[in-house]
C-alpha cells in the first residue's frame, strides 16, 4: 500500500527534490543569506502542504531552523528527524561537469539506474528530504505509526553553534523518544549498514610571524627564520614515522576499541585495491597497527586542511615572507574532549615554537564524537527496518565523519540517534560533482516508514 504510494509518486518526489537542489543554501558565505532563507520557506512550504500540525521557521542567531510536527496520538512514540538544509560552498566551480545549483540526472557506474548530482544531493537535501515524503507517504496511507517531529537546520556546515542554544531553549517542544537522521553513509546498495558511530572534531587555525615584512630572500634567506619553513618543520613534528600524534596527552581519553569489535569491523567487504583505484592513488597511508578502515573511523587524526603564505602568483618573485598560517582539523574518537584536544594542540604547538617566530593558535567550531549502542530497542527497530527494505540484515559500522549536534541530542534531550543514512563514500560530499543515488533516494523513502513501523512495535 505504502510502497504503492511511494512508486506512483515518484517523479513528484524527484522534482520536488530538484526544484530544493536549485536554492544555493551555502551557510558559509553570507553572499547566500538569502538563499538559505529561501530554502526554510521552501520547506515550511512543503510541510505546509503535507498538513502537519504546525511548521514554523524558528530565527537563530544565525540561520533559522525549520520545525514542524504531527501528533497523530500522544501514547504513541514521538520520532525527532533531524537533518540540515544547508549545503557546502560548491567551489571548485571549474572542476563541476554541471552547475552546482542545476541538478541533471547521469548514469554512473555505481549508479547504473542514474543520480542527481547537484550541491547537496546526497548531504544532506537529498537525504532529508526522503523524511519529507516517507512522512507524507505514511500519511496518505493512514499508516503513521509515531507521532512525528521534525528540526531541519541551516547551519550544520558550519559546525551548528546555534542549534546547541536552541535545543536547550525548546527543551520541551521537542520531547520525543528517538532521533533519527539521515546524514551519512552505508557500505554499499548491496551492503547496507547502519552507523554506530561518528568521529568528533577539534579545529584550529595557526599563525606564524616572522619579521615585520616580507624581506628580499637574496638578502635576508638564510639568516632571518622564514615562517613557511617553520611552519612546515613544526606541522611535520606533529606526527612521528608511525604517523602517531606526538601531541602529549592527545591519546589519554580514547576509549580504543575492543578486539572483538575490531574483529567485527574487519568483516565488511572492503577492498584496499578499489579503495586506491577510485582515489587515483597507489596506496593508502597512515597510523601503523592500524587498516584503512580503522584508520578513517575508530582512530584519531591531524590533517592540515588549508596552508598559505608567500608569493602565490604568476612566475617567481623571490621573497622571504612575514606570515604563514594553516588550518588543522582533528577528527576525535569516543570520549575524546574536542575542547581538551583544542587546548592541548594550542599548548604544545606554542611550546615547540622557536624563538626566532611568533605562533598564535586560534580555535574554531568544533564538535563531540558519538555513538549508538547496537544492542538497543532504536537499533534494533533500525536494523529489521534496513533487512525488511534490503532483504538483508545490516552492518554496524563507524564512520569517520562528525555531526556535532548529536551528542547535544543526548546530553541536552537524553535521547539516542539513529544515524540512518543511504549515501555512499563515492557520492562526493563536499567535493565537485556531488551526486546521490536515485536507487537510494527511494530506497531510503521506502525503509523509513519501515523505522517508524517496527519502532512502535518494539515499543509497545
Ligand atoms: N553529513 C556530514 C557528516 C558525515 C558524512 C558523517 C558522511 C558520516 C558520513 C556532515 O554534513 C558534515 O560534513 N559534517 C562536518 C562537520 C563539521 C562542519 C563541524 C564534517 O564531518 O566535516
Ligand atoms: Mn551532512
Ligand atoms: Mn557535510
Amino acid at each position: 500500500m505504502i510502497n504503492q504510494y511511494i512508486q506512483e509518486n515518484k517523479e513528484r518526489f524527484l522534482s520536488e527534490l530538484m526544484d530544493l537542489l536549485k536554492i544555493p543554501s551555502v551557510s558559509a558565505d553570507p553572499k547566500f543569506n538569502d538563499d538559505v532563507k529561501a530554502t526554510a520557506e521552501f520547506l515550511k512550504k512543503r510541510f505546509t502542504e503535507l498538513g502537519v500540525d504546525r511548521v514554523d521557521i524558528i530565527e537563530t542567531k544565525g540561520h533559522p531552523v525549520v520545525y514542524a510536527e504531527k501528533i497523530i496520538d500522544a501514547s504513541l512514540p514521538t520520532v525527532l528527524v533531524y537533518g540540515h538544509y544547508d549545503v557546502q560552498p560548491a567551489d571548485p566551480i571549474e572542476l563541476w561537469h554541471s552547475g552546482p545549483f542545476e541538478p541533471v540526472i547521469k548514469k554512473t557506474e555505481i549508479h547504473p539506474e542514474g543520480a542527481i548530482f547537484a550541491r547537496g544531493a546526497c548531504d544532506d537535501k537529498g537525504q532529508m528530504y526522503m523524511h519529507l515524503k516517507a512522512f507524507e507517504a505514511m500519511l496518505k496511507t493512514d499508516s503513521l505509526s509515531c507521532n512525528a517531529k521534525f528540526i531541519i537546520e541551516g547551519e550544520e556546515e558550519v559546525g551548528s553553534e546555534n542549534l546547541e542554544t536552541f535545543i536547550s531553549e525548546f527543551k520541551e517542544m521537542l520531547t520525543a523518544d528517538v532521533i533519527l537522521v539521515s546524514d551519512t553513509g552505508m557500505i554499499a546498495n548491496d551492503v547496507p549498514s547502519i552507523t554506530s558511530g561518528l568521529r568528533g572534531l577539534s579545529y584550529v587555525e595557526v599563525e606564524v610571524v616572522g619579521p615585520n615584512r616580507d624581506l628580499h630572500s637574496g638578502l635576508y634567506g638564510g639568516a632571518v627564520a622564514n615562517p613557511i619553513n617553520i611552519l612546515a618543520d613544526m606541522i611535520a613534528s606533529l606526527q612521528d614515522e608511525n604517523k602517531h600524534i606526538t601531541i602529549p596527552g592527545f591519546y589519554d581519553d580514547v576509549l580504543e576499541c575492543s578486539s572483538d569489535e575490531r574483529a567485527e569491523m574487519a568483516k565488511a567487504p572492503f577492498s584496499e585495491e578499489a579503495y586506491c583505484k577510485a582515489l587515483d592513488i597507489a596506496e593508502t597511508d597512515g597510523e601503523k597497527g592500524f587498516s584503512t578502515l580503522e584508520r578513517a573511523t575508530i582512530r584519531p587524526t591531524l590533517d592540515v586542511n588549508g596552508i598559505w603564505g608567500g608569493y602565490i602568483g604568476e612566475g617567481a618573485k623571490t621573497v622571504l615572507p612575514s606570515k604563514a598560517n594553516a588550518k588543522i582539523s582533528m577528527r576525535l574518537v569516543p570520549n575524546q574532549d574536542p575542547e581538551k584536544i583544542t587546548a592541548l594542540f594550542q599548548k604544545h604547538f606554542e611550546s615547540i615554537a622557536p624563538e626566532s617566530v611568533k605562533v598564535s593558535v586560534t580555535p574554531h567550531h568544533g564538535g563531540e564524537p558519538a555513538l549508538t549502542p547496537v544492542d538497543s530497542l532504536e537499533y534494533k527497530a533500525a536494523s529489521l527496518a534496513m533487512e525488511e527494505s534490503f532483504g538483508k540484515k545490516p552492518i554496524p559500522v563507524r564512520s569517520g565523519g562528525s555531526i556535532p549536534i548529536i551528542s547535544m541530542f543526548e546530553k541536552v534531550l537524553g535521547l539516542k540517534t539513529i544515524l540512518l543514512g543511504f549515501g555512499l563514500d563515492s557520492d562526493a560530499i563536499h567535493s565537485p560533482n556531488e551526486h546521490y543515488g536515485l536507487y537510494n533516494y527511494y530506497k531510503g523513502i521506502e525503509t523509513i516508514p519501515l523505522f517508524y513501523k517496527h519502532y512502535a512495535a518494539i515499543k509497545k
